[in-house]
């Protein structure tokens, strides 16, 4: 089982539409997927269809948990299961952690345990647009770390702060491993052409060669409550996430 964490402290820059195309993706390939949606926004446990205001990753990261089975719900896609974020994530600011209010390892904890059952191939978790406790918590558990971008100067210096911040956490999780960087909704033109330039000379991390490429199915697939990737197969965004699947686990994954 490998622990994937999308991480970008930058909001509207695809986390959570990678998140779902690759579990839709991985899906296909019959894996088995879960997602874990660390964002107060719950964008992915909307799209997922999942309930909110039931058990959800608060109570797993307050430790208020006996059932942790409870935790996970099925979602719409065959192979793919959920485990739900809600509004009060927002409660749970670094303070938090610092007060011991949420533990820093639960997140990670319970993929052990998952790990041990065989259960899943894969756990995405969707970070939200900050350094909150479940975004601490979900770096903690993480294998890899993927961080999508949109191009752009700042989106450049932000990746250069939160690289340093990752590369901080490793002595606590030795195993973490920044993946790459993935430059999401891309076009043919000068500022992508030249800002994709940018990125690949001057990250100290790996800029992976695929880029998503912007279609508007993407909105669409939001709209129709489906991933891209099943909604629009042919559309540039679909193509382009697999593609990039192929880049970062292999063929075979
Ligand atoms: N490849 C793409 N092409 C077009 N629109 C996209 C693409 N990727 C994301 N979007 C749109 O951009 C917005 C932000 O994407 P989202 O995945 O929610 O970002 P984040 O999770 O980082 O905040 C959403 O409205 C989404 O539909
Ligand atoms: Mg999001």
């Amino acid at each position: 089982m490998k622990t994937i964490a999308i991480v970008n402290l930058k909001g509207g820059v695809g986390k959570t539409t990678t998140a779902i195309n690759m579990a839709a993706i991985l899906a296909e390939k019959n894996k088995n997927v879960l997602l874990i949606d660390a964002d107060s926004q719950y964008n992915l446990s909307m799209h997922m269809k999942a309930k909110t205001d039931g058990i959800n990753l608060c109570d797993l990261i307050s430790g208020d948990i006996d059932d942790e089975d409870a935790l996970i719900q099925k979602t719409y896609l065959r192979n793919v299961d959920i485990v739900a974020g809600s509004i009060d994530l927002m409660d749970f600011d670094l303070s938090a952690l610092r007060a011991g209010e949420v533990k820093e390892t639960s997140i990670r904890d319970f993929c052990n345990n998952l790990k041990q059952n065989n259960t899943y191939d894969y756990v995405i978790i969707d970070c939200p647009p900050s350094f909150s406790a479940s975004c601490a918590a979900s770096i903690y558990a993480a294998d890899d770390i993927i961080i999508p971008t949109t191009i752009g100067v700042y989106e450049y210096e932000g990746i250069r702060n939160i690289v340093k911040q990752i590369n901080g956490m490793k002595t606590i999780n030795s195993n973490l491993n920044i993946a790459g960087v993935l430059l999401t909704q891309y076009r043919k033109d000068d500022i992508c052409l030249q800002g994709a330039d940018l990125f690949n000379s001057n990250l100290p991390v790996r800029v992976f060669n695929t880029k998503i490429w912007r279609s508007n199915a993407v909105s669409e697939s939001v709209f129709a409550n489906e991933p891209c990737v099943s909604w629009s197969p042919t559309s540039w965004a679909a193509k382009t996430y697999r593609a990039f699947i192929d880049e970062y686990l292999g063929g075979d994954c």
